[in-house]
Formats: C-alpha cells, sequence, structure tokens
C-alpha cells in the first residue's frame, strides 16, 4: 500500500514518542528531564536494572546504550507490539486522529488471518494437552516420567500428546466450526496432493508447543515416541506465524528470568531447556531444530550481552561451535558477544544435569570460554606448525577470520589476544621441539607427514598460496565444465587453508556430469552450499584479490575462467613439486645437521619467524614483507649445503 507523500512524516511530528514509549514504561525521574525532551528508563529490549534507554522526543527516536536497539517512534511500536510497520503506522494514526489515507484491505486481512491462526494454535495446545491425560497417552506418560518430567514441568510448558490417529486433531478443530483450510495454514494438517482429507501432521509424537516472544503459541516441536521414526524431532512448518530462523523456544520465560540473574543459556534441544528450566536455570533457550541464525543470535542480544553457548559434547555439537562463530563475528558490538561452554563428550545438558546435578552444569557454565579462545581452538587444533608455510597459512586463515569482524574496536581487540595466543605457541614450544631435539621428526604428530612436507627452505609465500586455492576453487566453481575437465588435478590439488579443504570436499563430492549446462554454477553452488551450510562463493571472495580478479566477475566470459583455472592448478602443481625438491634438501641437511648448523638453522627461524611476524588487526597488512630476508637466509643454508658438501 503507498500512502501520500509527506504522510509519514507527518505523522511522525504529530506523535510524542516520549508519549508512546512513555505508556510502556516508566521513566527514571532523576535521570531524565522533561524540559528539554530527554527522557530515561531501564531499556525495553533488554534484561538491566539501570536506565540506559535513552529518549530523544524532540528527534524523535530511541537509544539503548546498553543493547544498541536504537529507532523512531514507528519501529518502537513494530517492535513492542510485534506488528509491521503498516500496521505502526495505523495504530499510530488512529491515535493522532488522522484518517489513513485508504485501507489496505490486504494487510487487513493478513492481521486478521494471524489472529485466526493463533486463536487456532491454542486450541491445539489445549488439545493435545487433553490427550496426554487419555488412556491411548499412557506410553507417553510413562516416557515423561522415566525422563523425570514431574506434572509441574508438564504444566509449565504445556507439554501434550498427539495420538495414533490420523485426524484426531483435524475432527476436533473442524467440529469446533474451524475452517480446513485454515488448518492446513497453521501448519497442523497436511493436505494430501490427491485432493483427499486433510490429515494430522503430529502423530504418536509428544508435542512441545513454541511460543513468541509474546507467549503466543506459533508453532510445536513434536518428538517421536516410536524409535522407528525417520524423524526424532517433527517440527511445524514455516507458517504465518512461525519463522524458525527467528524463533527461539523458551523465548519469554527465559527472557524474564535472564533479567534477574543477568545471563542467558543456549542449549541445543527442547529436552536440554526443559532440564535446565527445571534444576533453576528459567534463563535457557534452544534454536528449533536449526543451526544458530544470525536472526536468532540478535534475539539473544537483546536479552543479554554475551549469551553462553552450550552445545552437545560430541562433534555435530563441536561443529556447530564452530560455524556459529563464523556467523557471529561480522555482527560483533560492543555489548555483543558469546561465550561457548562445551559438554563432556556425549553428554547434552539434559544428560549432564541427570547424571552430575545442577551443581556440575553451575561448574561448567563457569568455565566457559569466550569466542576468541574458540577461534584460535579452531584454527590450531590438530595441525602442527612447523615450517614457514604452515605458520603463514595459519596467519592468513586467522587474518580472513579477524577481517570479517566489522565493529573496529573489537577487531583491533581480537587482534591482540591472537598475537598473545600467537607468541605464546610459536616463541615457546615450537623451536625448541622443532630444534632442540634431533628426533622431532619422530616426535610430531602424524598430521606432520601427511600430505606435503613443508620445509624451512621453502620460499614463503603464504599471500600466494591462499590466494592461489581460493581462485582455483573459485573459478571451478563458476565453471564446473572445467572443472570436471580438471577432476583428477582438482583432487590432487593440495589445498592447505583449513576451511577451503572443506570446500574442495564439497565441490568434488557435487561435481557430476550432469552439472554441465548453462545454468551449472548455480546449481553446483547451491548443492555445495547446501551440504557446508554456507555459501562457498561468498566465503572465496571475501578475499578482496578474489572479488575483483579480472576474470573471475559474475558476468566472466568462460573461456577466460576455464583458462584461469588450468593456469593456476598448473602453477599450483609446480610450486608443490619443487618445494618437495626442496625438501628433500633440507632432510638430507638435518640428517647430517652438528649442533654449529642446528644453531644456525634455529638463528635463522628466528629471522625469518621476526619478518613474517604478522600485524592482527590492522586491515591491510600483507605480513609479506619477508622477501629481502628470505634470499638472505636462502643463501645462508646455501653456504650450509656447501660446507657439508666439502668434505
Ligand atoms: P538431539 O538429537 O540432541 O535431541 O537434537 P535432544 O534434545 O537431546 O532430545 P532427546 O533428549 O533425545 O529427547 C537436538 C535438537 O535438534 C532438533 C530438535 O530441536 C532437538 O531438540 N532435532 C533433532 C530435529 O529438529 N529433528 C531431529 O530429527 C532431531
Ligand atoms: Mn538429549
Amino acid at each position: 500500500m503507498s500512502l501520500p507523500p509527506g504522510f509519514i512524516d507527518e505523522l511522525r511530528d504529530r506523535t510524542s514518542i516520549a508519549q508512546v514509549v512513555g505508556r510502556k514504561l516508566s521513566w527514571d525521574a532523576r535521570k531524565s528531564n522533561p524540559g528539554k525532551g530527554d527522557y530515561w528508563s531501564p531499556c525495553p529490549f533488554h534484561a538491566e536494572k539501570t536506565a540506559s534507554f535513552h529518549v530523544d522526543d524532540q528527534k524523535g527516536f530511541f537509544y539503548c546504550f546498553g543493547c544498541h536497539a536504537k529507532g523512531n517512534v514507528y519501529s518502537f511500536i513494530q517492535e513492542t507490539e510485534n506488528v509491521n510497520f503498516m500496521e505502526a503506522v495505523e495504530i499510530l494514526a488512529r491515535e493522532a486522529g488522522m484518517p489513513m489515507p485508504a485501507q489496505d484491505p490486504r494487510a487487513q486481512e493478513k492481521a486478521d488471518q494471524r489472529t485466526v491462526l493463533v486463536d487456532i494454535m491454542e486450541r491445539a495446545v489445549q488439545f493435545y494437552r487433553l490427550q496426554l491425560r487419555t488412556n491411548a497417552a499412557s506410553a507417553a506418560r510413562d516416557y515423561l516420567e522415566k525422563r523425570g518430567l514431574p506434572e509441574t514441568t508438564l504444566e509449565q510448558f504445556q507439554i501434550g500428546y498427539a495420538d495414533n490417529n490420523r485426524n484426531g486433531l483435524f475432527q476436533h478443530l473442524t467440529g469446533k466450526g474451524v475452517s480446513s483450510d485454515d488448518i492446513v495454514e497453521a501448519g497442523l494438517a497436511i493436505k494430501p496432493d490427491d485432493g483427499g482429507n486433510p490429515f494430522d501432521r503430529f502423530r504418536n509424537r509428544i508435542m512441545f508447543p513454541i511460543r513468541d516472544a509474546r507467549g503466543r503459541c506459533t508453532a510445536f516441536g513434536g518428538r517421536a515416541m516410536d524409535a522407528n521414526q525417520p524423524a526424532k524431532y517433527l517440527n511445524s512448518p514455516e507458517t504465518p506465524l512461525f519463522d524458525k530462523g527467528r524463533s527461539l523456544y523458551n523465548h519469554q520465560p527465559a527472557r524474564e528470568a535472564a533479567g534477574k540473574v543477568q545471563s542467558l543459556i543456549v542449549a541445543e534441544g527442547y529436552m536440554d531447556v526443559i532440564a535446565l528450566s527445571q534444576a533453576g536455570f528459567k534463563h535457557a533457550v534452544a534454536p528449533l531444530g536449526t543451526a544458530i541464525t544470525a536472526d536468532q543470535l540478535q534475539l539473544m542480544w537483546r536479552i543479554t550481552p554475551e549469551p553462553i553457548i552450550a552445545l552437545d559434547g560430541d562433534k555435530a555439537g563441536l561443529r556447530a561451535a564452530m560455524r556459529l562463530i563464523d556467523i557471529a563475528l561480522p555482527l560483533l558490538e560492543a555489548g555483543k558477544s558469546l561465550r561457548f561452554c562445551i559438554l563432556p563428550e556425549g553428554q547434552d545438558p539434559d544428560d549432564l544435569i541427570k547424571a552430575s546435578g545442577a551443581k556440575a552444569m553451575t561448574a561448567l557454565l563457569d568455565t566457559a570460554q569466550p569466542m576468541v579462545k574458540l577461534l584460535w581452538q579452531r584454527e590450531t587444533e590438530g595441525h602442527v606448525f612447523d615450517s614457514p608455510e604452515r605458520r603463514a597459512a595459519l596467519d592468513a586463515s586467522l587474518r580472513t577470520a579477524l577481517n570479517s569482524i566489522q565493529d573496529r574496536s573489537i577487531k583491533t581487540h581480537y587482534g591482540q589476544i591472537i598475537k598473545d595466543y600467537r607468541f605464546e605457541l610459536f616463541t615457546q614450544k615450537r623451536p625448541q621441539q622443532a630444534w632442540g631435539n634431533k628426533n622431532w621428526r619422530n616426535k610430531a604428530p602424524e598430521k606432520a607427514t601427511e600430505g606435503l612436507k613443508s620445509s624451512l627452505l621453502a620460499q614463503s609465500v603464504q599471500g600466494d598460496v591462499l590466494l592461489r586455492e581460493a581462485v582455483i576453487l573459485l573459478a571451478a566453481i563458476l565453471h564446473p565444465k572445467a572443472a570436471l575437465a580438471n577432476e583428477t588435478a582438482l583432487e590432487k590439488c593440495h589445498i592447505n587453508t583449513h576451511d577451503f579443504k572443506e570446500i574442495q570436499n564439497a565441490l568434488l563430492a557435487n561435481l557430476h556430469e550432469d552439472l554441465s549446462d548453462d545454468n551449472a554454477p548455480d546449481d553446483l553452488a547451491k548443492k555445495m552450499a547446501d551440504q557446508l551450510g554456507y555459501n562457498p562463493v561468498d566465503r572465496l571472495t571475501e578475499l578482496k584479490a578474489v572479488r575483483s580478479h579480472p576474470y573471475l566477475r559474475i558476468d566472466a566470459d568462460m573461456t577466460q575462467v576455464r583458462r584461469t583455472l588450468d593456469e593456476e592448478l598448473t602453477k599450483h602443481a609446480a610450486i608443490l613439486g619443487a618445494r618437495r625438491e626442496m625438501q628433500e634438501a633440507e632432510e638430507e641437511l638435518s640428517g647430517m645437521a652438528d649442533e654449529s648448523t642446528t644453531w644456525r638453522i634455529q638463528q635463522a627461524t628466528e629471522a625469518r619467524n621476526k619478518a613474517t611476524r604478522t600485524d592482527y588487526g590492522n586491515e591491510d597488512s600483507s605480513g609479506d614483507n619477508s622477501e629481502n630476508l628470505s634470499q638472505g637466509l636462502q643463501k645462508m643454508l646455501d653456504d650450509q649445503i656447501w660446507v657439508k658438501k666439502k668434505p
């Protein structure tokens, strides 16, 4: 619907934001200065006791110095009334006595339809709760009891049961006069394609109502009673009420509790939230069967500045944590951060509380790690940094991560902390292990000997390696036909950069003959994105140099893309070949090393490290000023070989 020009502005001028906001909260009398149109109160968007929420009545906007929520009178109404922009305009126009130019029948219809659906959902909640008391639910009740959920908890979370009836709920609702289409639209029943009668979506499942921030039931999660069901948990589909990426389980109660304890726990599943709540951690939420989204992070930050992500102590949990880092980094701001609490292997919060009690949970939460630590672990754990190339590759991937932080100040702090970790890792442990002990080679973990064994002698080309890898992968995605032609080379192509390996795997896994038509790049990228959980093209083009590569633009000429792929693959292979030769030379050298050569190499390594040390937190630092020094180093080592060969 379009409004006449100036309508929005006029309405805003006629409306006092202080008056509108003032109806919802009480001003801090001491801090506010009504004469100047200056108002303060505790923030309605996050839990706090102090008054950091500021309203400037003259300028017509609000800003919270705590959670940085900001906006004008329209966005305030949108947020607090959970309505869209047009609906907010309508509300305010009515109050200001300004007639709306012309009713938008569709917007009104939509709002009405939502009210209808909410009503249906509430009826379903009640129906499922009643079902839980019937004979048919005796197994479900036993199960819930076995899982340690007493009556009070069932009451609190309004847990119910959907029996095995094909259309029990559907019949119940239509019997009450609810229309069949509305039941289907609410996601409660499924309409078969053959035009037959709709049937219940949830059958033989324990039902968990999912409520929005205002406490309205928008969806259900259903846990299968039958272990043979393909989906252990089945959630409502997306409906006009339910956007799963923007919802949190237990949102409203957790927000209230978080205000008291100034903390928020984010667990993986419904049962975890319920177990946490029972154990006294009422400030717990969970995403709804998907990885945590950026929208959900923003919702959490509205509640508290530093939510604690408590993830299952299994591979999937760890992977989820690692992926969350990438989502969170660009969104970080002062007062918006995360901590991570990784549970013991094989346990989720529910298991832990059952096995070891609430105290153990508290103790674990106290050990939650800041995100920067997890980032560091992600980039370093299981890797060995015994060569300049490996260190350089580490620097490169750290720099990519740091560069994704938008907030300058946070970026600087991350940079400093990473620098400290790095100093610790390189300066104290590695040189000692690597060179102080003649058998260092045997001591290095398996990984060191896999793939390319890099060497001290090889030239440091960190930036080039990273870039070339990105270019190769991107060109392959853009031109699947060329990628297919180079399949073997791509398979053999040694990718050094940690998460580019993942992209390489996804590429190879999704590269098929049938991808060779014109729409293929989109297809391939999409398939890869499904597997990776992120768009590989976005990830690869995070590097400015890749983004601005003349032959890899969106509208690139395919011949050029193909040529780029061929050339870069060849170069990459050539460099690796040269390095292997160098490495053999080094092995020969170190096999003969005596004390003096060891000392000289150590000196050289230190000099090299100094030269390649990277200036983190500084956007354009390339850390690549090692060229002169590495020539010097080369010469030094040449001399070494010569000295050794002479006798
Ligand atoms: P888990 O498999 O860890 O379940 O999935 P859980 O919460 O520990 O459940 P219990 O203890 O076996 O009852 C974690 C979350 O992932 C989503 C659900 O939201 C679940 O709570 N999920 C899991 C699904 O959406 N579908 C599934 O098939 C499985
Ligand atoms: Mn569980």
